[in-house]
Order: C-alpha cells, then sequence, then structure tokens
C-alpha cells in the first residue's frame, strides 16, 4: 500500500481510487501514508537536495513547487500527472516594526498571500485537481469565502476541467470575485452564507457527480501541509516555537496538526511548535467549543470584517481538534478592529495582507500581551491572503468609515499646483526625520 482514505474517527479505511470525501460512519476522512514503509526512504537530505536541484523539464512540477516537493507525503504520482502553477516557496517575513509592536524578536511572516492566485489556497488545489483529473472528473466544484473559488478556478483552467463555485451572494471580497470570472469558473452567487452553500455543494456532489474540492476533500489537505513542512525547511529543520494561523472552516488547522505529526514520526523534526488557531470574534464556534474542553459542537450564523473566515459551522471541526491534541495547541479571538489594526501594521510596512490573514498577526500579539506567548519565543504567523484580495476594506479602513481605525492613512484632496501640496510636502519630510 502507498496510501489509502482511512476515517479520522473509526479507522474505517477505503481506496483512493474511489471517489468519496466521508466514512459510512459519518467521519471526516484522511489520506494515510504507511510512515513506517516511507522512514528509511524519507530524510531531511533528501528534501534539501531538492531545493538545490536545478529542474528539468521532465520534473519540473515536482521540484520547482513547493508542495510537490514534498511528493511522497502529499499525493505520490508522475511529474506528468500534475496540474501545477507551480505554487509555494512563499517567503518568510522578518520585520523588526511588526516584530515590535506584537512584542516578539523572532516573529516570522509566511506570506501565502504570495501564491499564484494569493492564497494558500492553491497549495491544495494543485493536489485536489490533480487527483480529480485521475479520476476522470468530469466537473469540479466548490463553496466558497472566496479564495478556495479563485483557486479552483484558475486550476480547473489549467486542467481543462468545467468549474462550478457556490458563492455566498454580496460576502465576498471584490477580488475573489472578480479571479473566479476571469478564470472561467461557473459562478453560482447563492442566497445564504457560506455554511448554506457548503450544504448546497455537497448535496450537488453526491447527487450530480460532480468532484468536491472543499476542504473537506482529504487531498486538499494534503497540498496545505506543504505549508508547515516549507517553514519547518526554512528553519532548517528545528522548528519555531509557535505556528500561528487564521481559523474559519479549519482545512488548514487541520491540516498542520497532521503534517507535524507525520514529520514528528519521521524523525525529520525533533520538536513539534504549539499550533494556535486566531478565530474573529464574530465568527468564533471552534473558540467557543475550545473554551468548553470541546464537549459541544459550537454553530453559529457568523459576522466579521474578514470575510474569508465568516463561518458558523466549520467542516473539519473534527481534524482540527486533531491537531489541539496532538501539537498542544489552543484557540484564541479577536475583535474586528484588531484585525483591521494588525493588518494595517502589515500593510504599513509594505508588506500587506488581507484581513483574515491579520487576524493572526493579532492573535500573536494577544497571546503575547496575556503571557500565553513569551517575548524569547520564536513565531511563525502564517498570512494566508494577499492584500490585493479585498480593497474594500482596505480602502473604508483608511477613508473614515471604520469607526476604530487607529492607523489609517486618509488620503487628501489638493489643487494642481505646487503651492498646494508644498507645505504638506515639507511637513512629510520634517516628520520623517
Ligand atoms: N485565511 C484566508 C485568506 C482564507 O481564505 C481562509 C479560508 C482562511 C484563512 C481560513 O482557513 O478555512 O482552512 O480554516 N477560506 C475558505 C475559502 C473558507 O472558501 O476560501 P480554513
Amino acid at each position: 500500500m502507498t496510501i489509502q482514505l482511512q476515517c479520522a474517527r473509526c479507522a474505517a479505511v477505503y481506496a483512493t481510487h474511489q471517489v468519496r470525501y466521508v466514512c459510512d460512519c459519518g467521519g471526516l476522512l484522511d489520506v494515510s501514508h504507511d510512515l513506517e514503509a516511507l522512514r528509511p526512504e524519507l530524510n531531511r537530505h533528501l528534501f534539501d537536495g531538492r531545493l538545490e536541484g536545478a529542474p528539468t523539464p521532465d520534473v519540473a512540477p515536482t521540484i520547482n513547487s513547493g508542495v510537490w516537493r514534498y511528493r511522497e507525503l502529499i499525493l505520490p504520482v508522475m511529474a506528468d500527472a500534475i496540474v501545477s502553477r507551480p505554487e509555494g516557496n512563499t517567503p518568510l517575513y522578518h520585520h523588526p516594526r511588526i516584530s515590535g509592536w506584537v512584542g516578539l524578536d523572532a516573529l516570522y511572516l509566511k506570506h501565502e498571500g504570495e501564491n499564484p492566485t494569493g492564497s494558500f489556497k492553491d497549495r491544495g488545489m494543485t493536489v485536489g485537481v490533480t487527483q480529480a483529473r485521475l479520476l476522470g472528473a468530469q466537473a469540479v466544484a466548490c463553496a466558497s469565502t472566496g479564495n478556495t473559488s479563485a483557486a479552483l478556478a484558475a486550476y480547473a483552467a489549467l486542467a481543462g476541467i468545467p468549474a462550478i463555485v457556490f458563492i455566498p451572494a454580496g460576502k465576498i471580497a471584490t477580488g475573489k470575485l472578480a479571479q473566479a470570472l476571469a478564470y472561467g469558473a461557473r459562478t453560482l452567487q447563492v442566497a445564504g452564507d457560506f455554511d448554506a452553500a457548503m450544504q448546497l455543494v455537497r448535496r450537488v456532489c453526491d447527487e450530480l457527480n460532480v468532484y468536491l474540492l472543499n476542504s473537506l476533500n482529504p487531498f486538499r489537505l494534503e497540498g496545505q501541509k506543504s505549508i508547515v513542512f516549507e517553514i519547518v525547511q526554512g528553519f532548517r529543520w528545528r522548528p519555531p516555537d509557535w505556528i500561528v494561523l487564521p481559523a474559519g472552516n479549519l482545512g488548514n488547522t487541520a491540516a498542520f496538526g497532521k503534517a507535524l505529526y507525520e514529520l514528528k514520526h519521521l524523525g525529520l523534526i525533533e520538536s513539534v511548535p504549539r499550533v494556535a488557531a486566531v478565530q474573529a470574534a464574530g465568527a468564533n464556534p471552534f473558540y467557543q467549543s475550545f473554551q468548553g474542553g470541546f464537549r459541544e459542537r459550537v454553530t453559529l450564523q457568523a459576522e466579521t470584517v474578514a470575510t474569508a473566515i465568516r463561518i458558523g459551522a466549520p467542516v473539519s471541526y473534527e481534524r482540527a481538534i486533531r491537531t489541539m491534541g496532538w501539537t498542544d495547541g489552543l484557540v484564541t479571538q479577536v475583535s474586528d478592529a484588531e484585525i483591521m489594526d494588525a493588518k494595517a501594521m502589515v500593510d504599513g510596512v509594505g508588506i500587506g495582507c488581507e484581513p483574515a490573514s491579520a487576524a493572526a498577526v493579532a492573535g500573536t500579539r494577544k497571546l503575547v500581551a496575556e503571557g500565553t506567548i513569551h517575548p524569547d519565543q520564536t513565531v511563525v504567523a502564517v498570512l494566508t491572503g494577499s492584500l490585493l484580495k479585498d480593497p474594500t476594506a482596505t480602502f473604508a479602513y483608511h477613508t473614515g468609515e471604520w469607526p476604530d481605525a487607529a492607523y489609517a492613512n486618509r488620503p487628501f484632496s489638493v489643487e494642481a499646483e505646487l503651492g498646494a501640496v508644498q507645505s504638506m510636502i515639507e511637513e512629510i519630510i520634517e516628520s520623517s526625520q
């Protein structure tokens, strides 16, 4: 056996050439790798060698991509089957002004917004669409708060497979909607929120023979594990103390835990970083469940400026709880005002991210302030999406529509003559000295 699908709840197994997203018992499925068989084959040297290797056309997708470089731990397939842009290889930023604001020396920002379609979803989608092609899918679909639909639309276009995306009408950021349309996906604006669109697409895929590419699909999560693989390899296999990420549908939270579990079991890392999942206070079902010791699965009607994580009934709930156990993880929440101020900080140093991503920075700051993260610890916060995804939120923050904006950079209106701007320019130069 190389890989099989295994139920995260009851451990039942299924073959990977079957189209199946959940177990007969209702549990979610994992792609399960034979870690014992892989152990003698995989080592740090192998992966480091691939980073240095000069790509040739026949192996290019498996070497150039920050996902397929780890293919044995993701989806072992032939190079010519792979649908890749390529994705990954995202930067790990360090900026003293942001670190200082958060209260740490060693804060790093893994910028997943610098993927081909501007979010981490490309890492899952390269694997999901590759698997769709291997299965001979006639069409692919997802429900989305925007980034998944943008990534699906792009990768399906690349593979020549028709894509249908279900989005909550009026509730996704302009940049993401524009991408889905531009990449040619059939775009269905559902009268309802993300959770309603999610329920609908599950039924559509079950009954109409369309392949589902939400993070419910276990192959998507395999690709998203590569964020952690890249972080750890970037730290020369000595992981940071913490990895902090925004949490909505909980696919990434689930993927991060699985990646760390596998790395530890393969002996590729010695210590396991703690994973902190950050939710928006108005979309915090996982936070509430965590507070209650996971005795009860909370669902709610979600509302937040961070539309990417405006989710009240997260799908990967059980798999994400497992991450908390494997990594001694925790869940925190931040307000919309905290999210937008953190975003303004990240934007203001020239890096930039979308609101949901800034929740990771706001959450880190909060965990430092309350003493959970110590100032001498090393932290990686994952920026999940690009600044350009949501111009409306950014514009609103800087133009006064956002009442609590602490770092607003308001535009000025001036006459088109030198005298009108002279004093302003002098003031700018003076204040920067
Ligand atoms: N950050 C961004 C920018 C996202 O787009 C998402 C999810 C998340 C964080 C949360 O990740 O769902 O794995 O917990 N966006 C999905 C979408 C739901 O449809 O694009 P998660």
